[in-house]
Parts: structure tokens; sequence; C-alpha cells
């Protein structure tokens, strides 16, 4: 009897419980689910915020230097973020992923795009190596020919590598408008997977060629420098956000400035420079809630413009 009645006792606790706990589970979920694109050569989901680590993980030499980037990547593989940009050229970049992420248990909810920026085949396969050892991995997901070095000799070492099983995806980036014409004519004349470039609210020029070739390519688009290395915070300092900027929930600059560039039929996923914890709940707001229209995309464009 006793016994009977712990176990009733028990039994409409944990219906308490449950009746707390579910609603607010469910609600967490959905709060932390974050819209995904499909890579257009697999068809593989991919959030459409990432993180890019070039300078904020460059220089990083002590242990009060790398806990906040592991309470970053903590934070971000527990929002269902999944795409961080390194690059062999960053400093301690590489590294400092590979050792958080295998301290995190990370590697297999995450997925990493570094880049190869080596001239000859030889100094490309040194350097390859190089990027599996620093990332403690046994599998790139993305690597791509950094800033058009040796494209010809570097693209293909990675689709050996790709056809062996190490680097499951090939691209090429770039970040310079002097680029991109030879950016443009490689797309054409190559399978790629994907391709990185700059773009962002006040530097749209990649939106007028790269962007609608990738979508007739069939190719994955990452974007970089997408606040412009900070500039647009500069831009629009001291000023509050426009109140229609709620009718596609931005609730920050940051989010109006994602937002803008994820709303791009062409764009797989954006790569904001994120250092720090608010910073990273910031920008993956951007993947939640509605995107812009293309009349509201104009309107953005008009505002920036308008400063
Ligand atoms: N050719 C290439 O392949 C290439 C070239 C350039 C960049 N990239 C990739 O693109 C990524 C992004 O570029 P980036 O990091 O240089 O520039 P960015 O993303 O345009 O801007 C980063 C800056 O924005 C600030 N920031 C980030 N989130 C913010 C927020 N929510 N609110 C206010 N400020 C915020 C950061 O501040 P703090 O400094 O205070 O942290 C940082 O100064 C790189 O990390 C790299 O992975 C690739």
């Amino acid at each position: 009897m006793m016994q009977q009645s712990r176990r009733e006792l028990l039994k409409a606790g944990i219906g308490v419980a449950a009746s707390i706990f579910l609603p607010s589970a469910s609600l967490l979920a959905q709060a932390t689910s974050l819209i995904q694109r499909k890579v257009p050569s697999t068809g593989e989901s991919l959030p459409i915020i990432g993180i890019g680590t070039a300078r904020r993980y460059e220089a990083v030499l002590t242990e009060a230097e790398r806990a906040p980037l592991r309470e970053v990547l903590r934070q971000f593989k527990a929002m269902g973020g999944r795409v961080i940009d390194t690059a062999p050229s960053y400093g301690t970049a590489e590294t400092v992923v590979g050792d958080l992420m295998t301290e995190l248990k990370s590697r297999e909810s995450l997925f990493i795009a570094t880049k190869l920026g080596a001239r000859g085949g030889d100094a490309g396969i040194e350097q390859l190596e190089q990027s599996f050892k620093r990332l403690r991995t046994a599998t790139i997901d993305l690597i791509a020919v950094h800033n058009l070095q040796d494209t010809q000799t570097q693209l293909r070492t990675l689709r050996q590598w790709k056809q062996a099983g190490r680097i499951r995806y090939v691209g090429i980036t770039t970040s310079f408008e002097r680029q991109h014409s030879e950016f443009a004519q490689t797309m054409r004349a190559e399978a790629l997977d994907f391709i990185q470039v700059d773009y962002a609210l006040d530097n749209r020029i990649a939106g007028q060629r790269i962007l609608p070739l990738a979508a007739d390519r069939g190719m994955g688009v990452m974007i970089n420098l997408p606040f412009g290395r900070g500039r647009l915070f500069t831009a629009v300092q001291g000023k509050s956000l426009p109140p229609w900027a709620s009718e596609c929930d931005c609730s920050s600059w940051g989010q109006f400035f994602l937002k803008y560039i994820v709303s791009h039929p062409a764009v797989t996923c954006a790569l904001p420079g994120t250092a720090k914890v608010e910073y990273l709940v910031d920008n993956l707001g951007a993947a939640r809630g509605r995107l812009p229209d293309a009349a509201m995309r104009r309107r953005m464009e008009s505002f920036i413009d308008g400063l």
C-alpha cells in the first residue's frame, strides 16, 4: 500500500514534471532550430549561419585566450550550428578549432571548411597534410583553393583527395573584387561543390554576376566578410533599427546585415567572424524567423545607401 501510494505519487510527480517541462522543451527545440539550405551537389542540409575564424582565432596562445573560444564552439554546437570556416594561413585558427572540437567531442556534428593556399603540387600536399593534423580529423568537409592561388594544380590535388574520401567537397574562394572576373571564369570552367565570396549589404558586387552564376552552375555559396570586417557596424553607429526591420524578425543590426545576405536565393550560408558568445547568439538569431523578401531586400539596400 505504502509502495503503491509512493508509486502513484511518483507517477503524479512525473506527470506534473512532464506537463511543466514538455512545453518548454518543445519551445526550446523550436527556438534552437536554425533555417537550413541544401548543398546543391548532394542535397545535404546546412544551417544558413556559420562561424568565420579569421583574426580572432589567429593568435591564440594562452588558455585565457582559448577559453572564450571554447565557450563559443560549445554553444555553437548546442544551438545547432555546424559550419566553421578556417584556413591554414589564419595563424593558430586551424589548431584552435581542431583542439577545441576534439575536447568538446563535436567533430561529428560540425561541417569543417578550410582552404588550400599554396604554389606547386608538393607544397599543396604538404599544406593539406598539415591541415588534417591541425584539425585532428580524418575527413575535412570542404577544402577550397584560397584566393585563386595556383588554382588548376591545387584543384587537381583536391579532386584526388576527394576521390580518396579524405575531403567531401571542393571549391574556390576570394574576397577581392579584382579577382571576380577570374573567379567567374573558373566557375564556368570547373565543376565545384562550393564557392566562397565577399558579399555584404554595403558590398553587393557579388550579387551582380557571381551569385547568379553559382545558382546556374549548381554550386553552394558561402559568404565571407558579411559585415565588411565590422565596417557595417561603424556605418550604423548610434542609429536605431528602422521599425520595419521587425517585419523580417531582425532584432539587432547584426541580424539585419546577415538576413540581407542569407535571403539571397543563391546563398547557402554566411560566415560572420564570431569569437564572443554574445555575438554568436545574435548571429545565429539571423537563422530564425522570417527572412526578407525581394521588396524588403531593396528597402534594406536603400536604407544603407542613404546613410
Ligand atoms: N578569401 C577568403 O577566403 C576569406 C577572406 C576573408 C574572410 N574569410 C572568412 O570570412 C570570415 C568573416 O570575415 P571577418 O571575420 O574578417 O569579418 P566579418 O565577419 O565581416 O566581421 C567580423 C567583425 O564583426 C564583429 N561582429 C561579429 N558579430 C557581431 C555582432 N553580432 N555584433 C556586433 N559586431 C559583431 C566582430 O567583432 P569583434 O572583433 O569584436 O569580435 C568582428 O570585428 C572570416 O572569419 C573567414 O573565415 C575568407
